[in-house]
């Protein structure tokens, strides 16, 4: 036994079946190159102890060690991240019958969930001997892992789409990290950090390119299901912003292993919802196609939903088929006015990619893929701080009338 209790037992390849070594440092898979996966010893764990242990430590997503990477206590860069509230919305709108949840990742540091996978993903590369880190990233992996990175002293930099906003790149750059912006959406951004980066002998930290920020996003999954316990059933269905997709795979991964505790019997559906102009996993959903399409010509005024081509995209679809769940698009007009309703309407000031699964609702409700008498939650994955409502209604207008 770890002295965190971690039950980490290797990484493994889901796409050729590998298993490999957890305590060396390992991108993706040594055989075929696609994403690995942490994986644990639990034959032996009593998950119903586990669980009623749960409340007795601290609320911070640190609580749940035995099913997270960390060997030692002394590896861990944090910031109190987790345990983020769940809020009550009342009945959808236009929807009777539908009771609707909110999980707010906007208050974790650095305002938005991406701070679950850059704290464990980076404190894993402290662990593992890495000093520098680099990410390509649509802004707020990028602020987590600066933040992550100084936090536990290691060196960072940072990729980021020209057109990202200003305040973000700003942040970033406060805690120290080296930032450059640079053409493209993030498909081409990734290209230009990987191709500088690789050579320096930086560590790459995109999403599902290392094993460790899934770990991290997985306990979004574990918190809806302890906070459920309160609430008195998981919810129906989640609705969740898609973009690289790494918090769809993490929640179901997270399912995958509280139901092989015994602790979970029926899972929620994942939704994903993208914008009509960038939703490659949503069209791969339609069109039961094996993989995801790069999209041609991606649009949105959802910086994290501009993702043209993620990879990985095989997990991403298995987690939401395997949950019996659909996908969603959504116009960036209904996400500027889903960010004013959740303003007005519930004092929820929320990104563009958080308001997506709010804008989501009328289509769910009238394909019946959310019905009456369920209970569902959307995931709000970030702050709207950063943005500004009304620039972003004056561009959906301009779009509309030019
Ligand atoms: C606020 C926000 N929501 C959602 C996403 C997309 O997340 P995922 O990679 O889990 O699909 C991002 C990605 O940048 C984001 O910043
Ligand atoms: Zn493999």
């Amino acid at each position: 036994m770890t002295e965190t209790g971690s039950r980490l037992s290797g990484l493994e390849c889901r796409a050729c079946c590998t298993t490999t070594d957890a305590d060396s440092v390992h991108g993706t898979c040594p055989t075929c190159g696609h994403a690995l996966f942490a994986a644990y010893t639990t034959r032996d764990m009593d998950g119903r102890s586990w669980l009623a242990h749960l409340t007795d430590r601290p609320a911070t997503l640190w609580r749940y060690a035995e099913l997270l990477p960390l060997r030692r206590t002394s590896s861990i860069a944090s910031l109190g991240e987790g345990v983020t509230p769940i809020v009550r919305l009342g009945e959808a709108p236009g929807s009777p019958g539908i009771t609707l949840l909110a999980k707010d990742d906007g208050g974790l540091p650095t305002g938005s969930f991406k701070a679950r996978g850059m704290a464990v993903a980076v404190s894993r590369a402290r662990e593992l001997g890495l000093t520098d880190l680099f990410v390509p990233s649509a802004g707020n992996a990028g602020v987590a892992l600066a933040a992550y990175a100084a936090r536990a002293g290691l060196r960072a930099r940072i990729y980021l789409p020209e057109r990202t906003p200003k305040p973000m790149v700003e942040h970033a750059s406060t805690y120290g990290a080296e930032v450059f912006r640079t053409p493209g959406t993030i498909k081409e951004v990734g290209e230009t950090a990987r191709s500088r980066e690789t050579a320096r002998g930086a560590f790459d930290m995109s999403t599902l390119r290392e094993p460790y920020r899934l770990e991290g996003k997985k306990t979004m999954g574990f918190e809806i299901f302890e906070q459920s316990r309160a609430l008195g059933a998981v919810p129906d269905a989640i609705v969740y912003p898609t973009g690289g997709g790494t918090g769809l795979v993490g929640m179901g991964k997270a399912f995958d292993e509280l139901a092989a505790l015994g602790l979970i019997e029926r899972r929620p559906r994942l939704i994903a919802v993208q914008p009509e102009g960038c939703a490659p996993v949503v069209r791969a959903i339609r069109e039961e196609a094996p993989r995801v399409v790069p999209w041609a010509d991606p649009r949105t005024i959802a910086p994290g939903l501009l993702v043209p081509a993620p990879f990985a995209s095989e997990r991403i679809l298995e987690a939401v088929r395997s949950s019996r769940g659909t996908g969603a698009t959504v116009t960036d007009r209904s996400i500027v006015a889903a960010m004013r309703s959740l303003a007005v309407r519930h004092g929820l000031f929320v990104s563009p990619e958080a308001a997506a699964p709010y804008a989501a609702l009328p289509e769910l409700r009238a394909r019946s893929a959310i019905r009456s008498g369920e209970t569902v939650l959307l995931y709000l994955t970030g702050s709207g701080l950063p943005f500004s409502i009304e620039e972003l209604e004056t561009s959906v207008a301009d779009r509309v009338s030019g």
